[in-house]
């Protein structure tokens, strides 16, 4: 019997993996840029971070996270998001003790046991930021820009980014408190809202049901019960926001699925994803160090769906002219040219130029056809007569045209033509960093 990947997940063939390279390639230039520097922490941790870190009630600790024992009898748990892995880390290695900000970034797989569906997976990655050390609203803006410009940076149009602020746990209170007395009496609730309704009613907010929207459309704001500090960082973080020249919406039903939140929450969402539509999420969490053991440090960050951001980059063209394609192939004519051959383009990547060498010595209609196959731009041919000259022959792929070269001068020729050739064009393999 075949033996396929688990449900929910995938594999990343090469074709896909090079999208992935390039992606990962813009994240880590433009965290570069703001400052952010990165953080792996392992891929499964002890259990009692989550519960204590995302909360017992939400759904993801609830019903989605992939939990074992090991042999040790302990109970662990594969990680179904970043950001408590990395306050664990932060305040295990008290990254706090030198004072100021402390600003991380990572990237990686996550796990949690969702329903697949386009979007959603098994096994997705994500890549994020956390900021800790302080409750300036201008970290607030200068997450959420690095976001947006992240995206601008990949070239993407048509996001939306929503912003609210969920306030404190003392404003939240009250507003917890006069949703479950308006919503109690509404049985027609979906199941999930009905038990919502008793641990954690706003995020009855959060149901996609169209039911419960209808149901729950005239609640009252969760920004109407902020108290006056949590009003003022919100006004402030939005006004820095504009003042950067970064576009959101307001969205005051926005309130998300982590109890670790406190004031502000946002998501950046791409309408033509379908259900699954944010591409990142993220918000302020002034309580998770301390829950996690730490000392009272506040902090703000999000994570990115890279599988999301891939549908999304392939949505908008942005992958049309990505090649795989080595600048060289060489098709060697002549068993006994078979080292020379092998030599000469282990030369060429000396120099730097992407070469497949030729492995097989088979006829030139063969060689010919797997360097097309391959959308090499030239072939470099090794026929008798020609190495005996101290030469071998080159040939331009797009137009047949075809030089004989000094063979000690055959890299330079090649890197002119290739000079002339592709200046402007960027998406190139070659030139991924
Ligand atoms: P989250 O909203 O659960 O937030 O996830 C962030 C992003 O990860 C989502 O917007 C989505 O793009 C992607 N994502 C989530 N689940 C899946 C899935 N099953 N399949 C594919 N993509 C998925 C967090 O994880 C928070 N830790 C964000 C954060 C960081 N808040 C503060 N700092």
């Amino acid at each position: 019997m075949k033996i396929s990947a688990p449900r929910g997940t995938f594999d990343i063939l090469p074709e896909e993996a090079l999208r992935w390279r390039w992606l990962e390639a813009a994240i880590r230039r433009v965290f570069d840029y703001y400052g952010y520097q990165e953080i792996r922490t392992p891929v499964f941790e002890h259990t009692e971070l989550f519960q204590r870190g995302i909360g017992e009630t939400t759904d993801i600790v609830e019903k989605e996270m992939y939990t074992f024992n090991d042999k040790g009898g302990r109970s662990l748990t594969l990680r179904p998001e970043g950001t408590a892995p990395v306050v664990r880390s932060y305040v295990e290695h008290k990254l706090y003790s030198k004072g100021g900000i402390t600003k991380l970034f990572y990237m990686g797989p996550m796990f949690r046991q969702e329903r697949p569906q386009a979007g959603r997976f098994r096994q997705f990655h994500q890549f994020g930021v956390e900021l800790l050390g302080t409750e300036s609203p201008l970290a607030d803006a200068e997450v959420i820009t690095v976001a947006v410009e992240l995206y601008k940076e990949l070239g993407l149009t048509d996001l939306e980014v929503l912003v609210n602020s969920i306030g404190c746990p003392a404003c939240r209170k009250k507003y917890q408190e006069d949703l479950f007395s308006r919503l109690s009496s509404l049985q027609e609730l979906c199941e999930s809202c009905l038990r919502r309704l008793e641990k954690n009613p706003m995020r009855i907010l959060d149901c996609k049901n169209p039911r419960c929207r209808e149901l729950t459309k005239d609640v009252p704001a969760v920004t109407d019960y902020l108290c006056p500090a949590c009003r003022d960082h919100l006004e402030k973080t939005l006004s820095f926001l504009d003042k950067a020249g970064i576009d959101y919406r307001l969205e005051p039903r926005l309130v998300r699925g982590f109890d670790y939140y406190t004031r502000t929450v946002f998501e950046v969402i791409n309408a033509g994803l379908g259900a699954q539509n944010a591409v990142c999420g993220g918000g302020r969490y002034d309580h998770l160090v301390e829950e996690i053991g730490g000392p009272p440090m506040p902090g703000v960050g999000f994570a990115s769906g890279m599988e999301r951001l891939i549908l999304t980059l392939e949505q908008q063209g942005k992958f049309a002219g990505f090649s795989s394609a080595p600048q060289v192939a060489f098709a060697v004519l002549d068993e006994t040219l078979a080292a020379d051959g092998f030599a000469l383009a282990t030369r060429l990547r000396r120099e730097g130029l992407t070469v497949e060498a030729c492995l097989e010595v088979k006829s030139l209609k063969a060689q010919m056809r797997a360097a097309g196959k391959l959308q090499a731009k030239f072939v470099v041919l090794l026929g008798e007569d020609e190495w005996k000259d101290g030469q071998v022959s080159v040939r331009r792929m797009a137009d047949g045209e075809q030089w004989r070269v000094d063979r000690e001068e055959v890299c330079r020729f090649i890197k002119d033509l290739l000079d002339r050739d592709s200046s402007g064009r960027e998406q190139e393999r070659g030139s991924f960093s």
